[in-house]
Formats: C-alpha cells, structure tokens, sequence
C-alpha cells in the first residue's frame, strides 16, 4: 500500500487533491483534468443523464477536440468515464447532439438493441489550413452499449458542405407529425433545416434567420423543440452567437415561433437571451426528456475561455435549467430555473440577516421574495478584501452583477466588467435565486425572466453577505441553502 502511494506521488498524481483544488466547482460539472468547451450529445437514456462535451485530454487550453464523456442519474452528481469520440482522418470530433433511435430508423441497431446515435461535425484542420471552404462536416456514431463505447458510421460524412467555412454543430430531433428527422444547423450567419428519413441521408428543407436576430458573431450550436404555454403549442430556436452577446464575447439568444417540418416563422423580429451574463454559451438542451425541456450550457466565454486562472482543468458547465415559457409585459419569453434535482444536494436552510453579516457555507443557493421590488445591492465580501456584488437598479430597470473586484481579474482586460440584464416583468413583486460555487454565480430573477451567468476567482471564498438597500420591510423572505459538494 505505501508502495503504491509512493508511485501515485512519484508521478504527481495526488489523488486526495482532485476536484477540490482552488476555484474547482463543488456542485457543477468539470471535468477532472484539462480543457472543456461546449456540452455536446445531451441524451437521457434508460435512466441516465448523458453529457458529452468537447475536450481536449492532453491540455488546459483548446486543442483537437475530443468528446469526453459523463453521466448522472440527476443531471447534478457526476461521474466521468471515457472517451467518447476521438479525432479521426475527417478531423476533430466538434460540436453535436445524441438522439435514441428508438425504430431503428438508421438500422444501427442489432438484436434488439436500441442505439444511441451521435450527430456530430467532423472539422478538417488541414483543409482549414488550405484555406478551403468545406473542412466542416456532418458525421454520425452510434452506440450500441447505452452510450458507453462509439462506433462512427463507415460512410462519413452523411452531410457534405456545400462550401459554406462555418457548417456546424447539428441538433436533432424526431419531427412526429412529419415522421422524420429534422437537422437544425448552424451555418455561418444564418440556420439551415435538414430532413432525414434514416438519419443518413439529408436533404435540405429551408433556412432561416440572415435578416434576424442578432449578428455580432457567427451562428453556433443551434436547437429546436416546442413548449407549451397556456395549451398552445410554440416552437424556440436557440441559436448561439459569438462574439455579439448583450455584455460582450459569447452568449445565447433564442427567437419563438412555429415550425412545420419545413419551416421556422418567428412571431416577430425581438432579440431575446437566454442569459444575458458573460459566462454562458454554447447552451442546448437534452433529448428524449418527455415533456420537461431541460437546458445546459457552458459557463464560460470565449473572450477569455483559455486565460481564466484554473491550473488542473479549464472551465465548467452551468447548473441545468428547466425551460418554460411565460407571459410578461404582453410578450411571450423563455424563463429558465435550477432543476428541481438540485434538491438532492441540499442541506439545511437558514435565515439570511437583514442588516449586518450572513455568513455563506462554500456553495449554496440563496433566494430572496422582494414585496415591492426597490434599488438593493447584495455584497459579497471575503477576508481577503475582495468582493462581489449582484442587485438591481430601480432608476434604469437593470440586474447587475459586478465582478471588477472580486479577485483576479487582470488575464484579460474583457473580464473586469459589470454585466447588466433588463428587468422584463412589470410586476411589483420579485424573487430572486442565486446558485453560487466556488467560482461562478447564476441570478435567476422574477422566476428566471432574467438569467445573468457570471464566473469570478477570488483568493478565498466568499463568506459573508451583507444586503444593502432603502428600505428592507419590502424584503418578505430571505434564506440560504447550503449545498453538499457533488464530489
Ligand atoms: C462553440 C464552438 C462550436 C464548435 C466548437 C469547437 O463554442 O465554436 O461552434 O463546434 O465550439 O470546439
């Protein structure tokens, strides 16, 4: 045994040590060791959440991507395993969705056994290296062992770029009125819709979107999938964007409206986000979860993705969100909160203090109900003279979250900044939940109308709190849950 301990430390791998270094998120998914971006492949399956994400295993910074894979019984609590997909003489393994091919429509299936079935872009570096304009392609995996070991498809790429430099990241889903499978892609400054009978073979069925939305970046990581609202059924397409977010670098914006199997017509020509903070991109959401639409993004921003301060590993994913619509101020929008399983972690609640210091357990999450809703700040402070602070500002309707001194900050000159988000609800009354790790924040306000991700990396953890605002009778409840570490 000490032999083996001798080894273990020999080589640098002191184990006691993994997911708890400085900055490691205790309640979010990272992986254990190196690079990871976008969450890729989101599929539940016979009782288990499947997360895939790009990952480079041999550093801490964007490389030949990989799809590394984790799975979970409750979208919180994590376990790593292999590899998924690797790079292959196609290229890098990018961006993509998983579906459950429940009829065999791809006939990957073989004795009976269901297969899992990964839609994924193959990026040929070389070809981008020439200065072609085809390197990104549609290619297919599939797994016959609930999701554990990948077999990609003899005859890729199933879907072949026209010509077009940015081709990527294809969503899927079964299209049961039309029987057949719907492609949304992200395709430079625009969205494309492919259709499929086998998952194979595609054959283009409109686009959508050059004239609309926001266009500070290229279009990335797109979804589609309907939700009702008051019996009605309406169709939300997310797509991604980067650089061109409401607060720099990279961010998610959605449109709503209908979709026929062939076409997406938005109700009208609004720019919405999903989350107006700095540090969520890349967010989609999971397949085969029945009526509940859950989302989950990656918690970070490509402004600064490669220089923020961990050393093991480099950034996380956001907590999941259940999405639902809502009506506010006469406009449909999408809301967005914690999932319920979140539960499954916390521990007893306590009472905030509304005047002098809280004191903050290491993760938690904190909600505040708000009567009348008034100016207030929330700081958090540690002994280190660092600080955060969220609120809202009554004078100009916005939630801020200002981070320019919560620790190190001067990697990149995009990140000490102040993040603000419009209050969309004209409703007296507001709650507030935040969900705080070791090194991010997520305000889910007036029931997650607006949704603010924000990272931060200060010396030591924030462990006080103190609310300031005018007149704190408008504060109706206030409380904090402590969270067990998912590691
Ligand atoms: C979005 C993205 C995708 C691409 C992947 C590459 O963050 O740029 O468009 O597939 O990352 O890692």
């Amino acid at each position: 045994m000490l032999c083996v301990l001798g080894i273990l430390k020999v080589k640098g791998q002191d184990t006691s040590g993994i997911y708890h270094e400085q900055y490691r998120p205790q309640i979010h998914f990272s992986p254990k060791a190196h690079w990871t971006n976008d969450p890729n492949g989101m599929v539940y399956f016979k009782g288990i959440y499947h997360l895939f994400f790009q990952y480079y295993p041999n550093g801490t910074t964007w490389g030949p991507m990989h799809w590394g894979h984790a799975e979970s019984r409750d979208m919180i609590r994590w376990k790593e395993m292999p590899i998924a997909l690797y790079p292959d003489s196609l290229g890098y393994i990018f961006s993509g969705s998983a579906v459950v091919d429940s009829n065999n429509n791809s006939g990957f299936g073989k004795d009976g056994k269901i297969p899992l079935v990964a839609i994924f872009t193959h990026h040929d570096p070389k070809g981008e290296k020439a200065g072609t304009n085809n390197f990104q392609n549609e290619s297919l995996a599939y797994s016959l062992d609930n999701g554990t070991t990948w077999t990609k498809y003899y005859s890729n790429p199933v879907l072949k770029n026209p010509g077009i430099r940015d081709f990527r990241d294809p969503k899927v889903m079964w299209y049961k009125p039309g029987k057949k499978w719907v492609m949304t892609l992200a395709t430079q400054d625009h969205i494309t819709f492919f259709s499929s009978p086998n998952l194979k073979d595609w054959q283009k069925e409109s686009e959508f979107g050059k004239t609309l939305g926001a266009h500070g970046g290229v279009w990335e990581c797109p979804d589609l999938f309907p939700l009702k609202l008051n019996g009605k059924t309406y169709w939300v397409l997310i797509v991604n964007l980067n650089p061109g977010g409401p607060n720099g670098g990279s961010a998610t914006q959605y449109f709503i409206g209908q979709f026929n199997g062939n076409k997406f017509i938005p109700t009208d020509d609004k720019i919405r986000w999903v989350d107006y903070g700095p540090d969520e991109y890349a967010g989609i959401t999971w397949s085969n979860t029945g009526n509940r639409r859950i989302f989950l993004g990656w918690m970070s921003n490509w402004q600064y993705a490669n220089q923020v301060p961990t050393v093991k590993w480099r950034n996380a994913m956001t907590i999941p969100r259940l999405l639902k619509l809502k009506v506010a101020n006469g406009d449909t929008l999408l809301a967005s909160e914690p999932v319920k399983e979140m539960d499954n972690i916390a521990a007893k609640p306590y009472a905030v203090k509304l005047t002098g210091n809280t004191h903050l357990p290491k993760q938690f999450v904190l909600k505040i109900s708000l009567e009348h809703i008034k100016t207030y700040s929330l700081e958090f402070t540690n002994n280190e003279g660092e600080k955060l602070i969220v609120g809202y500002d009554k004078t100009t309707n916005r939630y801020f979250i200002d981070r320019s001194k919560s620790g190190k900050t001067d990697f990149n000159p995009a990140f000490a900044k102040i993040a603000y988000a419009p209050r969309l609800t004209a409703e007296s009354a507001s709650e507030l939940k935040l969900v705080v790790d070791a090194s991010s924040i997520e305000f889910f306000a007036d029931d997650g109308l607006t949704v603010m991700t924000s990272t931060f990396f200060p010396k030591a953890t924030f462990d006080h709190m103190v609310i300031k605002t005018e007149d704190k009778s408008v504060i109706k409840n206030a409380e904090v849950i402590p969270l067990k570490s998912i590691w």
